[in-house]
Order: C-alpha cells, then structure tokens, then sequence
C-alpha cells in the first residue's frame, strides 16, 4: 500500500491518502504535547509503543464486536486504516474523578464513579476542546441526535472491554478518551488510537501512573518507561516477537 498525500499532520500523528481510496496510512510520531500543544518534546520510541499498544487494543475491542477503523500494522509505529469521516468530538468515559472534572467541579480527587461519566468536549484546539451538551452539537452541527446515541452507547461498551483487558494487566482504567467517525455508508466506526496518550491508567498495586499525565506533571524522564511497562504488560510474547 503506497502513502500519497497528507490529509492531516495532527500534534502526535500524520495521516496520509494511500492508492486505495478507503484506506489511509496513520503515522505515529514520538512527539509529545500537553497544553493544547503549548509543550512539545521528542519521546524517543513513542510512536511505535503506541501504535502496537493501539493496535492490539482495536484488535481486542474488534474480538468484543466493536468495530474500529483498524486494518493492519504496516510498521511499528505505522497503521493502515479505514478511512473515516471523523467527527470532531472527543468523547471521555471516567471511572474514577480526577484531571479536568475535579478542577471544574466539587468532585474529590480519586472518587469512585458509577455509573461511568460520559463526557462529549468539542475537539477544537483554539476553543481549548469546550465542553458540549446536546443542544450545542446540534447548533455546531457536528453530529444527530441517533449519532450522539449511539457515541455514548459505544463508550460504554469499549469501557466495559477496556476495564477488563487493563486489569487482565494489573492496571486500573481511570479515564480516557476515544473519537469516531462515520464511512461511507454513514456507520460509526472506532477511529482515532487508545494508548497512554489518551488513556489514564494507574498500576493496581502501586497506583502509580502509567501514562501521559507524568509528561503533563513536568516527570518526562519517567514517561516512557511508564509507556513500556504498559507495552510489556499488554502485549504477549507472541505480539512482540
Ligand atoms: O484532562 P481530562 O481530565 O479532561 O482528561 C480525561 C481523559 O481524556 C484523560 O485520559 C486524557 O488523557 C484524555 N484526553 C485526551 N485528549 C484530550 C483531552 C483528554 O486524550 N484532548
């Protein structure tokens, strides 16, 4: 499959056209941002960690019936992909408070939640990725009604397989964040990448953190080890052979 020309160069991916008109190529770069891109530094080996991490977890969620935009890892850090018409949200399921919902709300850090919370935030780096409701989806006109149904009814599925698959590992799934877009038959697909990038995780003995938020914490001498522990937890031998 050849790369043709670059469709998106997001802050950590790049994702190109290919010679088949439904697939792209998704390139996971080693760079790392926090802050609406503000901070950027170079993460040596982190594009092919979250690629293989992505990979394996679409694959997983792929064997629980939830269809992702997955096809195949071309190279460690480079994906083939279906191609989507993504649709600017980012939907944010949390297990447990902390982040973003304990700095806007009277919630305590670490605070057990069930049900999950659900959270849509518009994915628009110039308005800091605001918080939506229902009714400003629609005055955006980024999604239906049946659209937003079914986004929150997926999230709920992909965190239940989530839960399970990171405790199979010995890690809590605290929070992350996921994206769909629609193909051409105008179905909801998976897309985007599930990795420490846009997951929290906590180790379930220790607590400690296994993902982005050491590099939004200043620790970025500690970010890739924790990133390859969560690789060498996830991935079997067989996987990493
Ligand atoms: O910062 P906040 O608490 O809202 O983040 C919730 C979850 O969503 C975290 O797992 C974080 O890594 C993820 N997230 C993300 N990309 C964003 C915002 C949040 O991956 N732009």
């Amino acid at each position: 499959m050849e790369r043709k020309e670059l469709i998106n160069g997001g802050k950590v991916k790049s994702v190109y056209n290919t010679t088949d008109e439904d697939k792209v190529i998704i390139e996971f770069r080693d760079d790392m941002t926090a802050g609406d891109g503000e901070r950027k530094e170079v993460m040596n080996k982190k594009g092919c960690l979250n690629a293989v991490i992505s990979s394996k977890i679409f694959q997983y969620l792929e064997s629980k019936g939830i269809k992702t935009q997955f096809i195949e890892l071309l190279e460690n850090n480079v994906m083939l992909a279906q191609k989507l018409d993504m649709i600017p949200i980012e939907v944010i399921v949390r297990n447990i408070a902390t982040g973003s919902l304990v700095r806007k709300y009277p919630i305590e850090d670490g605070t057990k939640l069930d049900p999950p919370i659900v959270q849509m935030d518009y994915k628009d780096d110039e308005f800091h990725d605001p918080m939506l409701n229902y009714s400003i989806i629609k005055a955006l006109g980024i999604a239906t009604q049946d659209e937003i149904d079914i986004l929150v009814e997926l999230a709920g599925k992909v965190n239940d397989a989530l839960r399970e698959f990171f405790d199979q590992a010995g890690i809590i799934l605290v929070d992350f964040k996921i994206e769909f877009g629609r193909d051409e038959e105008g179905n909801i697909i998976l897309g985007d990448e599930i990795s420490p990038d846009s997951c929290r995780l906590w180790d379930k003995e220790t607590l400690e953190m296994m993902d982005k938020e050491l590099f939004r914490k200043g620790k970025d001498d500690e970010v890739m080890d924790a990133y390859l522990e969560v690789y060498n937890r996830v991935l079997s031998d067989d996987d990493k052979s």
